[in-house]
């Protein structure tokens, strides 16, 4: 068990459905804190930057016009073991594949739209919150 940080950011889509409390009670019941948030618009250039690492694959070009489609509420989360607990609560990338009760099976609308991004490793979790939010916009508790 470790305490982490991770990066959550809540998608146009799930903005676009006004579900944006609902998520963040699945994250704070499930044992998460939001210790930092702001919404922002990711322009195309931004969104190209956040996604390098998937630069060049075919979901790319769509996924980078789809996050800067519209504002995005981006969320440092803290708590034991924040990555895996993210994911979990998130479900699975592609939301046929997503169990039940998850955010993902709930709100997303496809494996493009699937109304949340989590990080996946504490190096990216690192990187990924970083992107949004200086030392300073962070609130540990
Ligand atoms: P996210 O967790 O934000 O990370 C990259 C995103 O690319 C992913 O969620 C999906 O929304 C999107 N995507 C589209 N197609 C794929 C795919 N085949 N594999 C992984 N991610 C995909």
């Amino acid at each position: 068990m470790s305490i982490e940080q991770t990066l959550s950011i809540i998608k146009p889509n799930a903005i676009n459905k006004n579900v944006i409390g609902k998520i963040i009670d699945r994250l704070e019941t499930g044992g998460l804190q939001v210790i930092a948030a702001k919404m922002v618009y990711l322009t195309k250039a931004r969104a190209e930057e956040f996604y390098a690492i998937h630069r060049g694959k075919p979901f790319f070009n769509g996924l980078v016009s789809f996050m800067s489609s519209g504002p995005v509420l981006a969320m440092a989360l803290y708590g034991e073991n924040a990555i895996a607990k993210n994911r979990d609560i998130m479900g699975a990338t592609n939301p046929a594949n997503a169990a039940p009760h998850t955010i993902r099976a709930d709100f997303a609308d496809s494996i493009d739209e699937n109304a949340v991004h989590g990080s996946d490793a504490p190096d990216t979790a690192k990187q990924e919150i970083a992107f949004f939010f200086n030392r300073n916009e962070i609130f540990i508790r």
